[in-house]
């Protein structure tokens, strides 16, 4: 129905400017758009589609990780929040390769784009192996943003230079960073277990509240 009434709405444009007697490419005005500005490969547009399914299975990992230290049975809402908030972060990066794919006029099939992906495989037998699978799955999200940025940067020859420095500065940037903040909170959460070896479960409460922002 709604296409039926594009259609007759194009064709009564069409009628309307090509009775008009000033010379007028009527082809064109109902032509699709032009397309000649897309300029990126397809190799890379590939990379970055697949890429959006990587972070949406990283948002997919820690959501269910979340949920792990929200149970009533584990109780560590300073791990559930840090986890929650995660799975946001890497929400937000899906969306922001989406909008990116946009910006460059190739956001043009979505089937492909949003699958139903399950979570990788972690170690939830206590936070700091939580941590330490955070650290490994940021660790193979790093490695596939880098083949993102190795097949842009020279796609059959041809140098994508703004994906490549977007992906380098904003994304790298970033993973680094995450990476550095796991590493050294598994880090603090060992030592903290190795002193209180006599009940690890109190170390893990007190960094529990840590994560919670409370200093104490
Ligand atoms: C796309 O960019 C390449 C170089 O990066 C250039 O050779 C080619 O002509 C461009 N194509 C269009 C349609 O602008
Ligand atoms: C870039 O790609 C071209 C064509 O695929 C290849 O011949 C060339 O060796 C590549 N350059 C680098 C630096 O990888
Ligand atoms: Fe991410």
């Amino acid at each position: 129905m709604y296409k039926i009434f594009i259609s007759v709405f194009c064709s009564a444009l069409l009628l309307i400017s090509c009775g008009d007697a000033v010379s007028f490419d009527c082809k064109k005005t109902v032509d699709v758009i032009d397309d000649k500005w897309i300029n990126i490969t397809n190799d890379c547009v590939t990379k970055v589609t697949n890429q959006v399914q990587t972070e949406l299975q990283a948002s997919i990992t820690y959501l269910s990780m979340a949920a792990h230290f929200s149970s009533d049975f584990i109780n560590l809402p300073g791990f559930a929040k840090f986890f929650f908030e995660s799975a946001s972060e890497e929400r937000q990066h899906a969306i922001k390769l989406i909008e990116y794919l946009s910006m460059r006029g190739k956001l043009t099939t979505v089937e492909n784009l949003i699958k139903f992906p399950k979570p990788v495989q972690v170690d939830l037998k206590n936070g700091l192996t939580a941590l330490n699978s955070a650290l490994s799955l940021e660790k193979d999200v790093t490695n596939s943003i880098k083949e993102v940025i190795a097949v842009c940067e020279n796609s059959s020859g041809i140098n994508d230079y703004h994906i490549s420095d977007w992906l380098t500065g904003e994304y790298l940037e970033e993973q680094y960073k995450s990476m550095r903040d796991l590493a050294g909170k598994a880090s603090t959460l060992t030592k903290l277990i190795s002193k209180e070896s006599h009940n690890k479960n109190l170390a893990e409460f007190i960094f529990d509240k840590k994560l919670l922002g409370i200093d104490f």
